[in-house]
């Protein structure tokens, strides 16, 4: 019996990357019944709306999604959809898996997964401007806030995301030397948390700038990370760059009553329409969502056909120095995952 998911193809390369991954899914007749849905720009230009009812409805009957990167104009009043999603489904935790796919780089065996606090911190965006005699916009401000709930349940995602994964470590990273109250709530709970798992999972903490600093110097170290939403965001681009960037990096939302699968990246406009993009990063989003729904076989062939397909074959779109099309790189994934 097929399981009912919404499909939201997306922006710029949206539609590209994210139909190759239906191609792939329907050659391995993956499990899916999709409700296509618009949001974004392709909302806007339907009807005006960049989140649209009908989409918000499919997902709450869904709760499961698989979704391209969605453009959000800047300066025009729109909110962040991505960011009103998440609040909208409560998606808690961002987790950005991160594996060495091609060696022969500077590092061979990385494998970290970064576990991002996605409703709180910074991108709650309370921000305001103080006006200074004729300037409106004299002082910018940015109101953070975290709560000793959501602390918890992140950390405690990241924790048992370790036991059930087979992980050995959880880095708290933090800024709490700075942000005293903010990050130190987190790291006061994570401590909490750590404890609770003292002789299964070791912990470790780290402050943000030494972690980027230590990410590029010695990634091995790593293993599951977990921090506020700022940082998470910017340290899961910075692992994607450590294993041949943001053409191959996958992210999950998880939240109690929906999840959503979707790449790291935008939505690439400077290469939209231009059958070059790599479809792998959302591609990967599909097998994260894949084992969401224990279907981990399925997971594991389309795993193994990337694997043929760039490591061995040494198919590879422009982002990963190769020279083949989207369609090229999809029809030989196709092949290789039947
Ligand atoms: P971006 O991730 O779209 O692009 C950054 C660079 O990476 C570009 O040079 C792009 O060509 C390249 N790139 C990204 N994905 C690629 C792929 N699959 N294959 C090959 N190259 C790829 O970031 P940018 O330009 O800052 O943002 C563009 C738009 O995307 C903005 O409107 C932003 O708000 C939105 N965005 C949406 C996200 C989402 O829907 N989850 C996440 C990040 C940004
Ligand atoms: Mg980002």
């Amino acid at each position: 019996s097929l399981i009912p998911a919404t499909l939201i193809p997306g922006d710029g390369i949206g539609p590209e990357i994210v139909g190759a991954t239906i191609e792939i899914l329907d050659a391995i007749q993956a499990p899916f019944k999709w409700d296509r849905q618009l949001a974004g720009m392709a909302g806007v230009d339907a009807s005006g709306d960049p989140l649209p009812q009908s989409t918000i409805e499919s997902i709450h009957k869904t709760g499961l999604v698989l979704k391209g990167p969605l453009t959000t104009p800047v300066g025009k009043g729109y909110r962040s959809i991505n960011v009103t999603l998440r609040r909208e489904f409560g998606l808690y935790a961002n987790v950005r898996p991160t594996k060495t796919l091609i060696k022969g780089g500077r590092f061979d065996n990385i494998d970290i997964v970064v576990v991002r606090e996605n409703l709180e911190g910074f991108y709650a965006a309370m921000e305001n401007h103080i006006p200074v005699d004729n300037d409106l916009k004299a002082i910018a401000t940015c109101a953070g806030y975290t709560s000793r709930k959501e602390c918890r349940r992140i950390v405690k995602f990241a924790f048992d995301y370790a036991v059930q994964n087979n992980r050995k470590k959880v880095t708290l990273v933090h800024k709490a030397n700075i942000l005293k109250e903010l990050c130190g709530l987190f790291l006061e709970e994570g401590r909490k948390v750590a404890k609770e798992y003292e002789g299964k999972i070791a912990c470790e903490e780290r402050i943000v700038d030494a972690c980027s600093m230590e990410l590029v110097i010695k990634p091995e170290t790593y293993d599951v990370i977990v921090t506020t939403n700022l940082f998470g965001d910017i340290l899961s681009d910075l692992t994607s760059g450590l294993t041949g960037g943001l053409g191959l990096a996958p992210g999950a939302n998880i939240g109690e009553k929906a999840a959503m699968f979707e790449a790291v990246h935008g939505s690439a406009p400077d290469i939209a329409g231009k059958n070059c993009a790599n479809p792998i990063a959302v591609l990967r989003a599909a097998t994260l969502m894949l084992k969401h729904v224990k279907r981990d076989d399925l997971a594991k062939r389309i795993d193994k056909a990337i694997h043929k397909v760039v490591v061995e074959d040494k198919i590879r779109t422009r982002d990963l120095g190769g020279n083949v099309t989207t369609k090229e790189i999809t029809a030989a994934l196709k092949q290789a995952v039947a």
